[in-house]
């Protein structure tokens, strides 16, 4: 037992059809799924483009599910009021694009949301960590930040267990959570590291079978949670 708590799982809408969000939505909450995973891109930040507000909007009224919004993009001070306003519950924002993060998460906070910050893979954990008492989670990416269906990097282990062992210092409630490549396979070994939140995208709406899918997931690391 590692105490971690309930791991929670967050399926990442990318690899859903867009072409029926609602319907996609509703099976994986119907399938057991925690939050679902909202990943904006604007084309700058990271090299593909996905959805705005407005997208968020539409999804806030399929679901009443937790919507975890993970901002890639390079300006995230001027688009968190209308994310906030459109329905997210949490924001995640990377420390590469802010200036000033104790600024946006005040910002984030304002707004009445939780406050989320992200790392890229080359981004060490040092580079963060004076903001861990002000944070509700921190979003370890474990794939370069882009596209869905990429191979886990299993070499970001240790930034998990770094961020744990500091966060038991200084905020025992962070929430760690870890992005891209998460499977039945993957997800062991990062909710060993220290995750409480696993998103995942491919390794779920790409299964017909969406609850087979989390429960996949959710099997893979009962033993360790
Ligand atoms: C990648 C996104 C991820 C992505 C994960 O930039 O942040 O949330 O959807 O997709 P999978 O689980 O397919 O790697
Ligand atoms: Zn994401």
């Amino acid at each position: 037992m590692s105490g971690n708590g309930k791991v929670l799982i967050a399926p990442s809408i990318l690899s859903a059809d867009f072409s029926k969000l609602a319907e996609e939505i509703k099976s994986v909450e119907a399938a057991g799924a925690d939050w679902i995973h909202v990943d904006v891109m604007d084309g700058h930040f990271v090299p593909n483009l996905t959805i705005g507000p407005v997208v968020v909007h539409w999804i806030r009224r399929a679901t009443k599910m937790f919507l975890d919004v993970h901002l890639m993009i390079t300006d995230p001070a001027e688009y968190i009021p209308q994310f906030a306003k459109y329905g997210a519950d949490s924001i995640t924002f990377h420390v590469e694009a802010a200036k000033n993060p104790k600024d946006i998460i005040a910002q984030i906070k304002a707004e009445g949301k939780k406050a989320g910050i992200s790392v890229r893979p080359k981004t060490p954990v040092s580079s963060i960590l004076p903001f861990l008492p002000l944070l509700d989670l921190v979003l370890v990416m474990t794939v370069e930040p882009g596209f869905g269906g990429q191979k886990f990097m299993a070499d970001m282990l240790p930034k998990v267990a770094e961020l744990k062992k500091a966060a038991a210092q200084a905020n025992p409630k962070l929430k760690i959570e870890v992005d891209g490549g998460i499977s039945a396979d993957t997800a062991p070994l990062t909710v060993q590291a220290g995750a409480q939140v696993l998103v995942a995208g491919h390794s779920i709406f790409a299964q017909s079978d969406r609850s087979a899918a989390i429960q996949k997931i959710r099997a893979s690391v009962d033993s360790i949670s």
